[in-house]
Formats: C-alpha cells, structure tokens, sequence
C-alpha cells in the first residue's frame, strides 16, 4: 500500500516515515530531498533564487512523478504540499493519506530550533513566530483534515505512533 504523510512543518513526517516504511518493509521518499536531488539545489536555494510560486511548481511535478512509481512506498510530503493545485485530490487518490497532527504550542517549540533550514519562517523572529504559525496552520488545516487517518503526535514516541499508524490501515489501497 501506498502511504503518504501530511502535517504542518515539525510535525515528524521525515522521521515517522522512515521508521514506518522500515517496518512495512517499504521504500521510503522524503519529497523534499527528492525534490532537492531533482533539481541540484537545496530547498532554501530553490526559495531565494527562483521564489515560492516557481517552487510550488517544482514540488507539484516531483510529487506526480512520485506518486506515479509502481512499487509501494511510505511518501513523507512537504507541510505545503496538500495546499496547492488538486494536490490533495492526487494524494488521496493515489495513497492511504495519514495527517500527523500536532499542537501549536508543541509545532512552535520545535521550530523555534529549526527556523533555518526552513524559508517560510527563516526571516521570523520568535517573537512573532507564534502568530504566524497560528495564521498558516488556520489556513493549511482544511487541506491536512481531508486526510484518510488522523494520528495524535503529541507527547508520543515515534514506535507509539507508527503502530497506531498500522493498526489503523484500510485491508487495501
Ligand atoms: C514547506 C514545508 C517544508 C518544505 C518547504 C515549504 C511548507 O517541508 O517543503 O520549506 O510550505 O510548509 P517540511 O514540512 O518537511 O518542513
């Protein structure tokens, strides 16, 4: 079965993934690296030097390309990936769709360490960090909520979460 992963920015999707692929004995993609390995540059180059629309773009034709591989994969997406084009619509229809949802308190905590590596929110202080995610998520949500299965992350281990993950499959897709 194809296994794809939606969740705001933080929320473990790269980690979850590779560990839930591992024991589904699974190919695991991460779409950012792809996206990266694709294009010879890392995310961050893509934002500064060709802006987020040009990336939106990029992320939507690596996604397709993805989704169109035969054998069965966990897929680990980008936190904007659901919200652009019919992106959901293809997600779900090619793949069992898992949102991993976080708090906003605990997404603000990890971020607060990991602004860098991340352009949306690399220029924000943390001070205004809060509000934006507050703002992003309101409108990112609708896109994650249309998600096969929604897990709980908080305050569990990524073995709690994977099971719960498997526990929860459909018999196919
Ligand atoms: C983005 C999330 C990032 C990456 C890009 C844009 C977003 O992926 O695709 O920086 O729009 O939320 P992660 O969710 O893996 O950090």
């Amino acid at each position: 079965m194809k296994i794809s992963l939606i969740g705001y920015m933080g929320s473990g999707k790269s980690t979850i993934g590779k560990r839930l692929a591992e024991k589904l004995n699974q190919k695991f993609i991460d779409l950012d690296v792809y996206i990266e390995q694709e294009n010879n540059e890392t995310i961050q180059e893509i934002f500064s030097r060709n802006g987020e629309i040009k990336f939106r773009k990029l992320e939507r034709d690596a996604m397709v390309k993805t989704l169109n591989i035969e054998e069965d994969f966990v897929i680990a997406l980008g936190g904007g990936t659901p919200a652009y084009y019919n992106n959901t619509e293809l997600i779900n229809e090619r793949t069992f769709s898992v949102y991993l949802r976080l708090s906003i308190k605990e997404i603000i905590e990890r971020l607060k360490n990991e602004k860098n590596r991340r352009p949306l929110i690399a220029h924000l202080d943390d001070e205004h960090l809060p509000e934006f995610i507050a703002k992003h998520l309101f409108e990112r949500r609708i896109f994650y909520e249309r998600a096969n299965l929604t897990i709980d992350v908080n305050e569990k281990t990524v073995e709690k979460i994977v099971s719960e993950i498997i526990q929860n499959l459909p018999p196919r897709k």
